[in-house]
């Protein structure tokens, strides 16, 4: 059931089902290495703000003029036909790169929030019998329309997670047409809501690939260390062989077979003690294992570390030893002057090697949004851990029945996609979001639906923090029912920043002691880089900045349950809400470093904490 589908239903039903009733397209994990091919290049393209291919002007059904996904080559018919009236010809539109957000292709696009049409054509070698193929979307902002040689094939909601269309019956050898509705519209009940503080970057932002499988294939394996000393497994398989099949979980180094026999929906829970010599994975030392999953023809490969997290009192506990996470939020922005959102592997390694080699960090908070499948393997490669969420953020429309759906089915394609990274340590459920009753019920599900799926992860979120002022003064705190529900208690904070505070008073601002661990997962001030003004030290200075840090990280040195801190932000980003004309011009200058890399004064500070910190461990 796609999740269109799953989403109508779920507005249909008054008691919200488990989560498993809520898958909704296949995992298909490890789309990235299987059998099939790369949709990524060369496409047309045809912007259509009245959306003029998916209703007519009275608003009924479009006509043939107008359907940008029809199989024609309208070229052909207009020649055949001379009077007949097309007012688009994809075949002949033009043409962009992808996977890009469209400001890449098209600057006069920056702000465009609407439909953008693309196409394709391509040939595939023809099924041998029982093979199934699938269409692989690993992200397109916001929602899609898909269809393959003229015929609906899915649709899909939700900018950051991947998605599975299954094509069996539909896709041909040769020149198969692949045209994709692309809407980039925020909806008022959708995640993230219409206002944030980042660039709606729409279009097809991540690869696709035509995807090919035996009939019954795997699914999902996730593979981990249990807190009990186990190497669990967790096998799904999808097909019509699915029940009562023979899986293998294979770690050739540590001499491991897990294996076992799926039950009557597929799935396999096995468990095997973990062998002697296993070396854990850790910031220092992230050792990657490779795991065969081997479940009749179908087998599968993947890298997994093995390591335990979890919380003991204020302590976060890494491989059952305290740590302290150096880290830094991330917007997934690549470096450059008009990035597109468009991540590639060295773009993402030029970002986490800033973290961890430029700033001594050990720790990514992957903002506001699941970031690419690319970026969280090379966390668990180059040994960053990492906090992963999904967009509920600010002001969700925490009523409505569909808006929570959705939330939830992002959190579990989130999960589902990423639970064999070793990096990720914390799921967190929401950011800055405003206490209601009804913000706090949907949160809870959300928190129940982690532990549901993933019970080898903390859970968290970004809180609003409490401010008091007692005998004189400034006392902060956390003071949400949420906290109750979290591992960890995180903490976005501003002080002299959005507030009057002088940047000398922000050291004698106190914290209520909590006894749970607290993170930092925001503070920061702007700063063009460039922009030096020592006498007057006005905020957007990278005098302020800088000072700003010294000054909040002397208050944080006094916070006896703070275990980490993800400072916003690494780079600056694009964010339309900011344009004063001299110091963001469309930017959040937050950044420790300037879009293209230069690193500001405050980036030093940063990183003179966190060798203190190295040196303490
Ligand atoms: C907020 C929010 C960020 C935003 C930042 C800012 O806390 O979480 O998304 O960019 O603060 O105001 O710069």
């Amino acid at each position: 059931m796609g999740l269109k589908a799953f989403v109508g239903a779920m507005c249909a039903l008054t008691v919200l089902a488990p989560l498993d009733a809520q898958a909704s397209s296949p995992t298909l994990t490890r789309a990235d290495n299987r059998d099939g091919q790369d949709l990524s290049g060369t496409w047309h393209y045809s912007v259509d703000p009245y959306r003029d291919g998916l209703a007519g002007f009275h608003r009924g059904a479009p006509g043939a003029g107008h359907r940008r996904y029809d199989d024609v080559d309208v070229d052909a018919l207009t020649r055949a036909k001379p009077t007949a009236l097309y007012e688009y010809d994809m075949d002949r539109a033009p043409t962009a790169t992808l996977p890009q957000g469209w400001i890449g292709h098209d600057p006069t696009l920056r702000y465009y929030q609407g439909l953008m049409w693309y196409t394709r054509r391509f040939d595939t070698p023809a099924l041998k019998p029982g093979q199934r193929a699938f269409l692989r979307f690993e992200a397109v902002n916001y929602t899609a329309k898909v269809f393959l040689n003229g015929k609906s094939v899915g649709e899909h909601e939700g900018g950051f997670t991947p998605f599975s269309l299954e094509v069996t019956d539909v896709v041909r050898a040769s020149n198969n047409q692949l045209t994709v509705g692309v809407d980039s519209t925020p909806q008022a009940d959708g995640v993230p809501p219409p206002v944030t503080d980042w660039e709606n970057y729409g279009g097809i932002t991540r690869p696709m690939r035509l995807v090919i499988t035996p009939g019954t294939f795997i699914d999902e394996a996730w593979v981990r260390l249990t807190k009990d000393g186990k190497i669990a497994a967790t096998v799904t398989l999808d097909g019509a062989q699915a029940a009562n099949q023979e899986v293998h979980v294979r770690v050739a180094e540590l001499g491991l077979d897990v294996t076992g026999r799926t039950d009557a929906k597929g799935v396999l829970n096995a468990s095997a003690a973990a062998p002697k010599g296993l070396a854990r994975w850790s910031p220092d030392r992230p050792k990657l294992y490779d795991v065969v999953v081997q479940a009749g023809e179908d087998r599968l490969t993947d890298r997994v570390g093995f390591r335990t997290i979890e919380t003991k009192g204020s302590e976060i506990l890494l491989n059952g030893k305290p740590i302290f996470l150096r880290g830094i939020s991330v917007h997934e922005e690549e470096f450059g002057e008009n990035p597109a959102r468009t991540i590639t592997e060295a773009g993402a390694r030029a970002l986490l090697a800033e973290v961890k080699d430029g700033l001594h960090g050990n720790f990514v908070r992957l903002a506001h949004y699941p970031h690419s499948e690319v970026t969280t393997r090379l966390a668990d490669e180059m040994g960053l851990l990492v906090w992963s969420e999904i967009p509920v953020y600010w002001l969700v429309d925490f009523g409505n029945p569909r808006t929570l759906a959705l939330a939830r089915g992002m959190l579990a394609d989130n999960i589902r996609r990423d639970r064999n990274r070793a990096s990720i340590i914390m799921w967190s459920v929401a950011n800055e979001t405003p206490i209601t009753d009804a913000r706090n019920s949907f949160l809870y599900q959300l928190v129940d639906d982690v532990r549901a799926l993933d019970d080898s992860r903390l859970v968290t979120a970004a809180l609003l923090t409490d401010r008091k002022t007692v005998d004189g003064k400034a006392l902060m705190g956390l003071n949400d029912p949420l906290a109750d529900k979290l591992d960890v208690l995180s903490a976005n904070t501003y002080n002299g920043w959005y507030s009057d505070d002088a940047l000398d008073a922000l050291s004698g601002i106190a914290w209520k002691a909590t006894d749970k661990p607290m993170v930092f997962s925001e503070f920061g001030a702007d700063a063009l880089a460039g922009f030096s003004d020592p006498q007057l030290m006005r905020k957007f200075s990278e005098d302020y900045q800088r000072k700003y840090y010294e000054k909040t990280l002397a208050m944080a040195r006094q916070i006896s349950s703070l275990r980490g801190m993800s400072p916003w932000i690494l780079k600056d980003f694009r964010a339309p809400r900011r344009q004063h004309p001299v110091y963001q011009q469309g930017w959040n200058r937050k950044g420790l470093v300037s879009p293209t890399g230069r690193r500001k004064p405050a980036f030093f500070v940063l990183q003179g904490f966190y060798k203190e910190k190295e040196a303490e461990k």
